[in-house]
């Protein structure tokens, strides 16, 4: 089972992955649990890359296919390894981050954005994704209050209003694969619908 996490900035959803991957591995799941970009040595370096404040003139279409070959190499060497073997992986970020983010935000044309996404993943698609929903601005707010500015935070506010607007437009194309989280509450009344969730997918009741 491939679970994906999406969300704008600030959504709080890399701990509540944490959280919801304490409690998968309490419950004795095969569990991978990786980020994007990243996840592997060289997409960690690729990472670096992508987030160094030095390189404010990279261009959308280069930070676009780095974060393709961040994904291509985490995917083959260790999402498609992990579920061949029955495993469960959650990925904080995928596919669908590229999608909002480089074809809705930075309005890279959407069918070329899928064609070289689908050339970076072999088409590997998940199986659940969850859709941290949040206001721009108080995700934006969020964010300030902790941790350093990077070059992809620096965004304007147009911006990511385009990256929520195009997640929600995705989520509402594919009710099946996608479901919204209203990540606008206490961490602990998220963390309980996101467990609900997983846990029916998973076929296991929800425990608290
Ligand atoms: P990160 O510090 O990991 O942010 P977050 O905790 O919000 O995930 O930085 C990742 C940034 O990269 C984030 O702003 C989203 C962006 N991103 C893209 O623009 N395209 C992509 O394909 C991916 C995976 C991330």
């Amino acid at each position: 089972m491939f679970i994906t996490f999406e969300g704008p900035d600030g959504s709080g959803k890399t701990s509540q992955m944490a959280e919801l991957a304490a409690h998968l591995h309490e419950c004795k799941f095969d569990l991978l649990a990786t980020r994007e970009p990243g996840g592997t040595i060289i997409g960690d370096q690729i990472r670096a890359i992508l987030l160094a404040m030095e390189n404010q003139d990279m261009h959308p279409r280069t930070e676009t296919l780095l974060f393709q070959a961040s994904r291509a190499q985490l995917v083959e060497e260790c999402i498609r390894p992990h579920l061949a073997k029955g495993g469960v992986v959650l990925c904080d970020r995928y596919a669908d981050s590229t999608i909002a983010y480089q074809g809705y935000g930075y309005k890279v044309d959407i069918k070329q954005v899928r064609a070289i996404v689908d050339f970076a993943t072999g088409c590997l698609t998940p199986d659940l994704t969850l859709l941290l929903d949040l206001d721009v601005e108080e995700g934006l707010r969020r964010r300030a209050g902790g941790g350093s500015i990077n070059r992809l935070d620096a965004y304007e506010l147009a911006f990511h209003q385009r990256v929520r607007d195009g997640y929600l437009l995705l989520a509402n194309a594919d009710p099946g694969r996608w479901v919204v989280v209203d990540a606008d509450r206490s961490f602990e009344q998220v963390q309980i619908d996101i467990r609900q969730i997983v846990m029916k997918r998973l076929g296991q009741p929800a425990r608290s």
